[in-house]
């Protein structure tokens, strides 16, 4: 079967197709992050009116690209949550409009799902059961994942996500929207020695986690290093050694968590996913400290570690294949859910989509 998926969750427009046998066909993207770039952050009435605009040419394009003909979709799969309400109604209806007017079942998909399964996509691809590391704008999850499907959560942070800490401490340094990708590029030019930053619950037993005090750490950091290099005129350097600090700082406490989580679980395999996973610190030490252990770590190709349709596409995709879905029950309505638990569609609960 053709799938067509879109994500609409936030500020990517993603369309893309795939196949059950084939997996991943085409794919396209519209960033909205020049849009949203001159208010400091997303601006979710402006992000559901741009995915409105996008979404049709987009699925033109990949159509084109494929070389498939729209009749030849068999199903339409669309982020149904968690996500910014309005985006994702506009994913959702223009899913539901394209599916009601071909005659095909609308898929609503998980979209942390979609994250956690894109490593898949590449090849090799790694084998079940393994441990996965979710990393993304709104989540910090460390989860046990089975199979599709089957998914055990075995921490999670207790306060602001990675993707926020690196965020907000973007902000703190007037790096703007959006924060990760730019607080990693200032941090290439930085030097962490002397910056002593917390690393919240590092030496905790369990698998969970907490950033919010390091936004805190950074400020009054800042705020001592502004005034030792006030005449210095040493400001640009000092962000830079801040920003390098900040990202070693979050990312050893992720991969630390993670190599906890791969010692108690057993397991051989780790899985990084989300848009933090594109940061390169992170990836560089990981799997440093994974092959230490004798495991090995997958992370999706870069292109698809932030949102994307390709992880949508994919993700129904996997489901379909595992026979996942109750086709008999697809909602006919614009159901969306802002916020869902992934634990929610787990196969131990019972839950087909
Ligand atoms: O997965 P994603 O695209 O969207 C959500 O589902 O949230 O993740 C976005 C998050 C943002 O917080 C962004 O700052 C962060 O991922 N991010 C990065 C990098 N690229 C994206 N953080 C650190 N370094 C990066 N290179
Ligand atoms: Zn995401």
């Amino acid at each position: 079967m053709i799938v067509l998926g879109i994500e609409s969750s936030c500020d990517e427009t993603g369309v893309a197709i795939a196949s059950t046998s084939n997996g991943l066909i085409a794919h396209a993207l519209h960033s909205q992050i020049s849009m949203h770039k001159e208010y400091g952050g997303v601006v979710p009435e402006l992000a559901s009116r741009d995915h409105i605009r996008r979404i049709l040419p987009l699925t033109e394009q990949v159509l084109i690209e494929s070389g498939l003909q729209k009749e030849d979709i068999g199903a339409i799969a669309y982020t149904a949550g968690p996500g910014l309400a309005g985006a994702l109604l506009a994913g959702s209806s223009v899913a539901k409009s394209i599916a009601w007017s071909l005659q095909v079942p609308a898929i609503p998909v998980h979209h942390l799902e979609g994250h956690l399964l894109s490593p898949l996509m590449d090849s090799p691809a790694p084998e079940f059961p393994f441990v996965a590391l979710l990393v993304s704008g709104g989540h910090t999850q460390l989860m046990q994942v089975n199979d599709v499907g089957n998914y055990k959560i075995l921490g999670e942070t207790l306060d602001d996500a990675a993707g926020e800490a690196f965020d907000k401490t973007a902000m703190l340094l007037g790096l703007g929207y959006p924060g990760g990708p730019a607080l990693s590029r200032l941090a290439q030019k930085g030097n962490s020695r002397g910056i002593n930053l917390p690393r919240p619950m590092l030496h905790s037993k369990d698998l969970d986690f907490s950033f919010s005090g390091l936004k805190t750490a950074v400020l009054t950091i800042n705020k001592k290093m502004a005034d030792e290099t006030l005449n210095s005129g040493n400001i640009e350097q000092r962000k830079a050694d801040l920003a390098a600090a900040t990202e070693q700082a979050i990312g050893d406490i992720l991969i630390a968590k993670s190599i906890k989580a791969m010692r108690q679980t057993g397991m051989k395999t780790l899985v990084v996913a989300g848009g933090v996973g594109a940061n390169s610190y992170l990836r560089k030490n990981i799997k440093e400290q994974v092959k230490l252990i004798n495991g090995e770590v997958y992370f999706p190709p870069l292109e698809f570690c932030t949102d994307n349709g390709a992880m949508i596409a994919f993700a129904a995709v996997q489901r379909i294949n595992k026979n996942l879905i109750n086709w008999a029950d697809l909602s006919d309505s614009f159901s969306i859910k802002p916020r869902w638990n992934l634990t929610d569609i787990c196969t131990f609960n019972n839950a087909t989509i």
